[in-house]
């Protein structure tokens, strides 16, 4: 015992050396004050700063607005005991505290060591600054369980990435309970509301808003996937912010698989969010010598309302998150308008039907073809075929290239809807190979939508969807994958895996899944992906890194549309979401709207076709062509542009609007929607936001009115302070309109 206390005391004080030698090389956005022993990361309007206090844990200082340079940084300081109940122990805000000692928060590393010992105290061991990178070493007071933290911010937009890396060095194994990325602690008070996203399957992305108490609130998934219940979103604000102004937090875990984010306040009104893997069934068997890595968790903060921490966030997907393709290393590529079958023919899809389809869709500008289900196997409904990733030869008897060709020709790129871990249990691949679904033996497999969840965490079924997927890539011109997920984990056992091993699954099945992405995309650089789960239920920072759009929900109606896109647009950027318009009445509510109300609900996104052509009359060819040709002129406003919500469609408004301004200013292009007029109340007027007050603003109008006496032509100041008056009367109206900057004369 005392000889294991004077080596962590040696430990120490070599740290101690190393620190101040790392404190004289501070890079420029992070630095160490060798003095207060107190860490600074900083970038945009924002500081981070935490501490290593006299007991040697690493305390959280200051998250918020910019410090200055000539300012000292806050030392960290142990304080007193507030009372027996309230030890120093408790009172701390750790940066990233073990379950030990007297901690009665929700830890971030929980372990439980073979002889029954559950006491983990971490102490700070060293740092290094590595450019953008800040790397600081924990120690457990006593034994090899080694942490090390990750820290890096992002300098457009002051976003941190924070991510733990946890190591057994002990000679013996040990259990992981617990493993968060990060917790984030905020300043103490008593009036923030906390902002989450929840939904369900064709009702994702509802924005709820709750005052904090002393309490916890758990946003979590425990389906081994991200789900629709809750996405792994969070913004908290104080009372006084709004929309455009107040200070907000914000963040998200970067993580596709169960995950847990816990926000707390406690009766001291301090507030700290912990987010990582769930530790719901998690018992990660850490041998001696191995490792777990947790995902980041990303987190920002604003004083711009909760309008800045989403355009801050959107802004971030893009620069540093998505995937770039092969022909595009600058960025992403804006995203092609595509067509999809889905809605059209279900699993009735063939080479005749697909492509007539192709060619009523190029007609239109549409600029990408996606089939659908139904193509492979016997996959005449969602009942058989599943798993069996070869083309259906009564439908295509002469495999996918005769309508590649024909779409090729019309000028679009193709692409394929899979959906690789699944099985339905009617299929070739499980007659096969029934142990490679997630099961545990002789225990019922339940089945949803007919189907069955492979196993990825087991290398042979991993192996065996890359080199499926990899062959389909390489025999067909095909340049986009739609990855489905219809189903979520349910008797989550790993056949073939060690019991005490097993419940590594809710991590090596998604770090498999990531694998497997990453792999294609390597392997076909110009391929590109939209992760979809039955809708919006696979949406995080953790698959956007490795796909390019995602698919918000299967609720295509252009009403619903507006307050699921409202509440995605506060996590992710318009630039990934789809929205298709589809046939009107709508399948899901039966609700009728005029094509052009579908258009612009879905122009607010990256837009998509879905309709059943086949039904479509002269003039609806013609809307929609030039509503498409609309749309090619303001996408990049739209899908890279800053983002303002000017009216939310929450809380029953009958009217909503968004505002997107071009990130170079030279165009800004309105939405607004009127859901159903009553009374002859007239439209608000629109204030427009984010234009320069001094140049001058053309406008055209896309679709809809505007009230008579509007200016052709006005001054940023005009459209900002007086705004523009919409003319819209009845129901499911809509009104588009642009705003070109006129270049001054030379
Ligand atoms: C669910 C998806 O969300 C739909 O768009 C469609 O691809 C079906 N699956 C196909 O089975």
């Amino acid at each position: 015992m005392i000889a294991s206390m004077r080596s962590a005391l040696a430990g120490l004080f070599l740290a101690g050396v190393l620190a101040l030698l790392a404190g004289a090389a501070s890079a420029e956005s992070i630095r160490y004050d060798t003095s207060s022993r107190a860490f600074e990361l900083k970038a945009g309007s924002v500081s981070y700063v935490f501490g290593v206090n006299e007991r040697g844990e690493l305390q959280a200082l200051h998250w918020g607005g910019r410090l200055s340079d000539r300012d000292a940084l806050p030392p960290a300081n142990v304080g007193r005991d507030r009372s027996s109940f309230e030890p120093t122990t408790n009172l701390v805000m750790q940066e990233y505290p073990g379950w030990g000692a007297a901690f009665y928060g929700e830890p971030a590393l929980k372990v439980t060591f073979p002889d029954g010992n559950r006491d983990l105290v971490l102490r700070y061991v060293s740092h290094t600054i590595d450019g953008q990178q800040l790397r600081v070493q924990l120690k457990d007071i006593s034994r090899e369980v080694h942490v090390e933290l990750r820290y890096e911010i992002d300098p457009a937009s002051g976003i941190l990435g924070r991510s733990a890396r946890i190591q057994n060095r002990t000679r013996t194994a040990l259990n992981v309970e617990h493993a968060a990325a990060a917790a984030w602690s905020l300043p103490a008070a008593e009036d923030y509301r906390l902002y989450s996203l929840s939904g369900r399957w064709a009702g994702e992305w509802q924005l709820d808003e709750a005052k904090l108490t002393p309490r916890a609130t758990v946003l979590e998934s425990r389906r081994g996937m991200t789900g629709h219940q809750n996405n792994p979103w969070f913004a908290l604000a104080r009372d006084a912010s709004t929309e455009e102004s107040g200070p907000v937090w914000f963040g998200a875990l970067a993580w596709s698989g169960s995950y847990r984010i816990t926000v707390e306040q406690d009766a001291l009104a301090r507030v700290r969010v912990t987010g990582g893997y769930n530790p719901f069934d998690f018992s990660y068997r850490l041998q001696p010598g191995g490792a777990l890595e947790t995902p980041v968790f990303y987190a920002g903060y604003t004083e711009g309302g909760l309008g800045e921490a989403s355009r801050l966030l959107h802004r971030f997907q893009v620069d540093r998150i998505l995937p770039r393709v092969a022909n595009s290393p600058s960025g992403p590529r804006l995203r092609p308008v595509l067509y999809n079958s889905w809605e059209a023919t279900q699993f009735d899809v063939n080479e005749p039907g697909q492509s007539r389809l192709a060619e009523m869709a190029a007609k239109i500008g549409v600029e990408r073809f996606v089939m659908d289900d139904g193509w492979f196997g016997a996959r005449n409904s969602d009942q058989a075929g599943l798993g069996d990733w070869t083309v259906n030869p009564k439908k295509f008897p002469n495999g996918l290239r005769p309508l590649i060709d024909k779409v090729k020709s019309q000028g679009m790129d193709f692409g394929l809807w899979v959906e690789p871990e699944m099985v339905n249990p009617d299929s070739d691949l499980y007659r096969r190979h029934p142990q490679w679904v997630l099961n545990f033996p002789g225990r019922p497999r339940t089945e949803a939508r007919n189907q069955l969840v492979l196993n990825l965490a087991r290398t042979d079924v991993r192996d065996y969807i890359f080199n499926v997927l990899d062959r389909l890539l390489t025999e067909n011109d095909i340049a986009f994958l739609k990855w489905d997920a219809n189903r979520n984990f349910s008797e989550p056992g790993w056949s073939g895996q060690r019991v005490e091993e097993q419940q590594k699954i809710y991590v090596a099945y998604v770090e498999n899944f990531y694998w497997i992405l990453r792999r294609l995309r390597e392997s076909h650089p110009q391929v590109e992906i939209e992760s979809c789960s039955g809708g919006g239920g696979r949406v995080d920072l953790g698959v956007l890194q490795f796909t390019d759009q995602v698919w918000p929900s299967d609720n295509t109606d252009p009403f619903d549309r507006l307050s699921i896109q409202d509440g995605f647009s506060h996590a992710y950027a318009p630039a990934v979401m789809m929205a298709w318009v589809t046939d009107s009445p709508n399948w899901l509510n039966q609700r009728s709207t005029s094509l052009e109300y579908r258009f612009l609900s879905s122009m607010q996104g990256s837009l998509g076709i879905g309709a059943n052509l086949t039904h479509w009359k002269e003039e609806d060819f013609e809307v929609a062509g030039r509503l498409i040709r609309e749309y090619k002129n303001i996408r990049q406003t739209v899908q890279r542009g800053k983002l303002y919500r000017l009216i939310s469609p929450r809380q029953g408004s009958p009217h909503s609007a968004t505002q997107s301004v071009a990130q170079d200013g030279h165009q800004a292009v309105l939405f607004a929607f009127l859901h159903s007029g009553t009374r002859g109340s007239p439209h608000p007027r629109i204030q427009l936001r984010g234009l320069d007050p001094e140049a001058r603003y053309r406008t055209r109008i896309v679709a809809g009115k505007v009230q008579q006496g509007t200016p052709e032509e006005a001054s940023g100041a005009y459209w900002m302070s007086r705004g523009i008056d919409p003319d819209m009367k009845g129901d499911f109206q809509a009104t588009s309109i642009v705003f070109d900057r006129i270049e001054a004369a030379h």
